[in-house]
């Protein structure tokens, strides 16, 4: 038995530790505090299983004293609750998988799988992202193409069959060579969709802002390519970005919203860079809503945390990034790591509550070029009416 709620207590005492790490980089902390925490927390996670069995070994094998007995309790009630935590976020993640908001309309889902590894040479850098990246099972050159129907209540005619692709997480640091994310562009400009959605985490410094008129510049849409930033963007100059985003004529919707015309008739586009970048877009005096007349709301976000705020502002369409899916997922329990308030709940995926759809894809780079169980993802979605699906 002691040895069971040992095991328990082991797997609790990582998912306690992995929650709180998860959840202090979903703040908007400046990068130094977040480092610091982290490396607390770490240290956490590696030393208190040591701490515990120092103890159990002292108790067992030292001469009994009254500190004996106090730290030997108090490292059993540590092992109990990491124990019961276990169970609990066991319960949490099945009632998760099951949750209303995972049941959405049906969505018809087509991958086309891009291998990219007989270029892996040219497109991950020498040393040891290239080390990395020859490691058996990682995917980091596999892309999936997913083209995924989204089924919206209240789309107008004019918009049905609308097509946006949606690219996430570039993270161009040099480890992903240019080559790639030239590839990438290749693969979204011969789908051809009408619009085009990059929602954050584009570069990893001032170099990088280089690379964008090879690559996001190239990007092409035929109501126009729309973009906002996320938190590694923070690691380059916002002025300098802004800037060459708007000569690439990506248009940036960090803050604000606008208004284009699809087959005549409006839609809105709107931004959303929380916690990173404030404000998000003030939807409160958007225009060419009425009683009787209300424009479809897509939102770009980078963070999936914004979901609230999408129901909140009536969003029909948010997408979002960030997670990269967990990027190793692990065989039964999926995804661990995921920067969010909300731990791995809205990891990748499709999510809907209330009017308002929530796509998060996995991203289409990484910082560390390593993806295990979780490709690459550039996605084409494609706007449904839901009129006639129940049929
Ligand atoms: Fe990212």
């Amino acid at each position: 038995m002691a040895y069971f709620l040992l095991a328990l207590g082991a797997i609790g005492h990582m998912v306690l530790w992995v929650a709180i790490i998860n959840r202090v980089h979903s703040l908007g902390m400046a990068r130094f505090w977040i480092k610091l925490f982290t490396a607390g927390f770490v240290a956490a996670l590696a030393f208190a299983p040591v701490a515990v069995a120092s103890i159990l070994a002292w108790q067992r094998w030292g001469t009994p004293t009254g500190l004996m007995q106090f730290a030997a309790t108090a490292a059993w009630i540590y092992v109990a609750l990491c124990a019961g935590l276990c169970i609990v976020s066991t319960v949490h993640r099945l009632y998760l998988w099951w949750h209303p908001e995972r049941v959405a309309l049906p969505t018809h889902n087509l991958t086309r799988p891009i291998h990219l590894h007989e270029r892996r040479r040219e497109m991950i850098a020498p040393g040891i992202p290239s080390l990395i990246g020859a490691l058996p099972g990682n995917q980091v050159l596999n892309i999936d193409f997913q083209e995924k129907d989204i089924f919206i209540d209240r789309l107008a005619a004019a918009h049905e069959g609308l097509r946006i692709a949606h690219l996430t997480d570039l993270h161009m640091s040099g480890r992903i060579q240019r080559a790639f994310y030239e590839h990438v562009v290749d693969v979204i400009n011969e789908a051809a969709p009408d619009i085009v959605a990059v929602t954050g985490d584009l570069v990893e410094g001032d170099a990088f802002i280089e690379w964008l008129p090879a690559t996001l510049g190239k990007l092409r849409g035929k109501y126009g390519v729309y973009c906002v930033l996320g938190n590694h963007d923070r690691r380059a100059s916002e002025a300098k970005l802004k800037q060459q985003l708007a000569e690439c004529n990506l248009v940036h919707l960090g803050d604000n919203w606008r208004q284009i015309l699809v087959n005549d008739v409006p839609l809105i586009l709107a931004g959303n860079e929380m916690p990173w970048y404030a404000p998000a877009a003030d939807l409160s005096n958007c225009v060419g809503d009425s009683a009787n007349s209300r424009l479809l709301r897509i939102l770009l976000a980078h963070s999936p945390d914004q979901f609230q705020w999408a129901q909140a502002n009536d969003i029909d369409l948010m997408m979002a990034g960030h997670l990269h899916g967990g990027q190793v997922r692990f065989p039964i329990v999926g995804a661990i790591t995921s920067p969010s308030a909300y731990g791995v709940r809205y990891v990748a995926g499709i999510f809907r509550a209330g009017n308002t759809i929530m796509h998060v894809s996995r991203g289409v780079g990484a910082l560390t070029p390593l993806r295990v169980n979780c490709p690459p993802e550039i996605a084409l979605l494609k706007l449904r009416s839901t009129i006639g699906e129940a049929e």
